[in-house]
């Protein structure tokens, strides 16, 4: 089914009466979208149809779609980013050079910290102060472990320094108080005479940092204290006051929202928080089945699995829709901003290691269903300007593993870089008019795209091929642009579980794609079986 064609069905169906116009309506709605595509696009018979409306384009995608989350979860934090000044692993300040420098490779725009579930049992005071005077702490909701609070405050904001990006960071409202809350946000930013500034000069850093974003409360309907929307929209008010604006540092405030589906959560902390917030959070995880409690293995998979991700990563799309839809009618212009700041793929962990570590391998599967995710992101980038994937090192679906001084890099990391090009372009209207892949007695489209227009000019196109196994033509009219040249690259493998280990770090990697021709505005292209493609038009 025509994505263009669901939303007109949806439109007309509020305003009929009879099921019998209704289905008149559904007719005239399907031939008015053929008419407009086959008249955009001549009579070609293609399967696969897409016009680009070239010069229609208004939203921008926030460059923050394509941030990143860190938790002190498994090896994340430590040994991902912090390996300690007298680590034999080359760094800065304790932090790890390799990964830093291929974090900014992607361009990290934002990177949110310390959880997660974590952030809601964290207490900063803990953690910063010399290091070896500071207390250890029990990491209750990943595996009991000793957390040193070596890496705390200071070791955070040195590294979004580092990395050139925003920081995001996630307060605790679930086992914290008001005032902890206030005095983290003073001493991170204010620049005046007062206790909290002058600890933190006395803790080696004058000037104050710059800290965007701030989180209040993490999951609070789970992990953050198991509240309900109404008790937690209460708390939301209540903290918030205190986490202010000091010395030109201009706070975005992010209140706790949804996990999956939860139009509950969503409809009651926006009607009672939403003048008191700048952002409302989403949470979105997805794995290889139906069943929430089965996982499944990162790597062991076979087409009954690739599906399954296909179809439920395809699931963001109705969940953004009906999200949206609710912050559309409580805030009608569009002042409250939504934050998908934890999103990705969720598997068993890797055999031999701690469960709960959360430490996952990552295939050609994970990047398709990441090539979907963001371009769903940018095709509702009216309201989502911001997602932070899960995790960035070594847990969930990262987008760098490590083993001792080793690093390589994920099929997940190569798609962010890929993609990288739609970030802060113009969002380009895109009409889909595409085949199914089918699996059994069931189907989704077979293919996924978005597309944007950057600052010079230059046209994206990002295209998934969802089939494991069959490539596919696509008949794509650029309406509005005779482009003189067409270049491509190409994320794929012959087999469905390529992913990249310590002994053969390039297994998957991208690749220079040729399997398209221009005539005029038309661009044929061939999209191999289970790929990633990005095409960039100028
Ligand atoms: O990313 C792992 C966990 O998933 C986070 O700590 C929590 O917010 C979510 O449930």
């Amino acid at each position: 089914m025509k994505h263009s064609e669901l939303k007109k069905l949806k439109f007309r169906a509020v305003s009929i009466e009879t099921i019998h116009f209704f289905f008149v309506i559904v007719i005239l709605a399907g031939c008015a979208f053929n008419s407009t595509v086959e008249s955009a696009i001549g009579q070609e018979t293609h399967t696969n149809k897409l016009v680009i409306y070239t010069d229609r384009g208004k939203e921008t995608i926030s460059r923050n779609i394509y941030g990143h989350f860190s938790e002190h979860l498994g090896r994340c934090v430590y040994e991902g980013f912090w390996v300690g000044e007298d680590s034999p692993i080359p760094n800065t300040r304790g932090i790890r050079n390799d990964v830093v420098e291929a974090l900014k490779k992607i361009k990290i725009p934002v990177l949110r910290w310390p959880g997660g579930c974590f952030a809601d049992e964290y207490h900063w005071k803990e953690g910063i102060g010399p290091r070896q005077n500071r207390p250890a702490m029990l990491n209750t909701h990943w595996g009991m472990v000793k957390e040193t609070n070596a890496f705390g405050t200071h070791e955070f904001l040195d590294l979004c320094e580092q990395l050139d990006c925003d920081a995001y960071i996630a307060g605790n409202v679930g086992s914290g108080t008001v005032e902890e809350m206030q005095d983290w946000v003073e001493y991170m930013t204010f620049d005046g005479d007062s206790d909290m500034a002058n600890l933190r000069r006395a803790n080696g850093r004058d000037k104050p940092w710059r800290v965007k974003y701030f989180g209040v409360g993490n999951e609070n309907w789970g992990c953050g204290g198991n509240m309900t929307a109404e008790y937690y929209s209460d708390l939301y008010n209540r903290f918030q006051t205190y986490v202010r604006s000091y010395s030109g540092n201009r706070i975005v405030k992010v209140a706790c929202g949804p996990g999956s589906v939860n139009y509950h959560w969503m409809t009651v902390v926006m009607e009672r928080c939403h003048q008191r917030m700048d952002a409302i959070s989403l949470h979105h995880y997805v794995r290889g089945s139906g069943d929430w409690t089965i996982k499944g293995s990162a790597t062991k998979f076979d087409e009954k699995e690739w599906f399954a991700l296909m179809k439920n990563t395809l699931t963001i799309y109705p969940l953004l829709k009906d999200n949206i839809e609710i912050m559309d009618k409580i805030d009608p212009q569009g002042r409250v901003d939504l934050f998908v700041d934890e999103w990705g793929t969720w598997w068993d962990a890797e055999p031999g290691t701690n469960p709960a570590f959360l430490y996952q391998q990552n295939t050609l599967r994970d990047a398709v269903s990441c090539g979907i995710f963001l371009n769903a992101f940018n095709k509702h980038c009216r309201r989502v300007k911001m997602a932070n994937i899960a995790q960035t090192n070594n847990v969930l679906q990262a987008m760098i593993l490590t083993k001792g001084e080793k690093m390589i890099l994920t099929p997940t990391y190569h798609v962010f870089e890929m993609y990288k090009v739609h970030q802060d372009a113009t969002l380009l209207q895109v009409d889909l008019d595409c085949g199914d892949y089918k699996f059994g007695d069931e189907k989704v489209p077979s293919f996924d795209v978005s597309s944007s227009k950057d600052k010079s000019g230059k046209i994206h196109i990002s295209l998934c091929n969802l089939d494991p196994s069959n490539p596919t033509d696509v008949s794509c009219k650029l309406l509005g642009t005779e482009p003189a040249n067409v270049s491509g690259r190409v994320l794929t493998a012959d087999d469905m579980t390529a992913h990249n280990t310590f002994d053969e770090p390039e297994t998957i990697k991208p690749a220079v794609f040729s399997d398209f021709s221009l005539n005029g505005d038309m661009l044929a292209v061939k999209l191999p079986a289970k790929s990633v493609v990005v095409l960039e038009i100028k």
